[in-house]
């Protein structure tokens, strides 16, 4: 049996072709790694703005399909969080409803810059302190831009809370209590 031998003609545009798709693969190749560097600096620049990157992941995983990435709420289902946060954490009522909040969610009617909310914020209790402790100085510190006087949450704050679970109608309870207090 003979093969078909290719004409003479064909090989070298055959060459030609293998050169063109090796070429773009290695074009892709050296466009792939351009723009990995090209986003590094980029990266390096936005972890430096943001005091808390490792909050921010979390709140990005866990919180912004609610309250939206930069915090701002969805209008009906979740609240802003970008200005009451910042004036809970000043207190230690207001620190211990933060740890509250995350730790046993919240339910039932609440009003936020004069706008009401009534749904179910859900518990997060398996994430652990420190995770918790940093999505919530992520929210204090980068979306509220909380002053530096005010002290960053710790671990073990979130632990104080830990030890004593309640239900999210006592954390709105709570919530109601503290917004007299402070004047909200
Ligand atoms: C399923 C939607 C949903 C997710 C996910 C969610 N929340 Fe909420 N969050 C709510 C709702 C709804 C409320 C208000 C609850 C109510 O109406 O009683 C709330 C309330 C809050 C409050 C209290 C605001 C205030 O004025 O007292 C904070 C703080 C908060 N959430 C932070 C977080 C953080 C941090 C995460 C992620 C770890 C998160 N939330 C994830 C829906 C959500």
């Amino acid at each position: 049996m003979s093969r078909r031998r290719a004409p003479a003609a064909f090989l070298p545009r055959l060459t030609a072709a293998t050169r063109v798709v090796t070429r773009s693969v290695s074009l892709a190749t050296s466009l792939g790694i351009a723009l990995t560097v090209a986003t590094l600096p980029a990266l390096a620049a936005d972890a430096t703005s943001v005091r808390y990157p490792a909050g921010a992941t979390t709140f990005q995983a866990n919180c912004s399909v609610c309250h939206g990435a930069k915090g701002a709420g969805t209008p009906s289902l979740a609240p802003p969080i970008t200005t009451y946060p910042a004036r809970y954490a000043a207190t230690d009522d207001g620190r211990k409803q933060l740890a509250m909040t995350v730790l046993n969610g919240m339910f039932g009617g609440i009003d936020v810059e004069q706008k009401h909310f009534d749904f179910k914020m859900p518990d997060f209790t398996h994430l652990d302190d420190a995770t918790l402790a940093a999505v919530l100085n992520y929210v204090v510190f980068d979306l509220d831009h909380a002053a530096d006087e005010v002290k960053p949450i710790a671990a073990e704050e979130i632990a104080a809370e830990r030890a004593h679970p309640v239900d999210g109608t006592a954390v709105r309870e709570h919530r109601t209590k503290l917004l007299t207090a402070l004047g909200l």
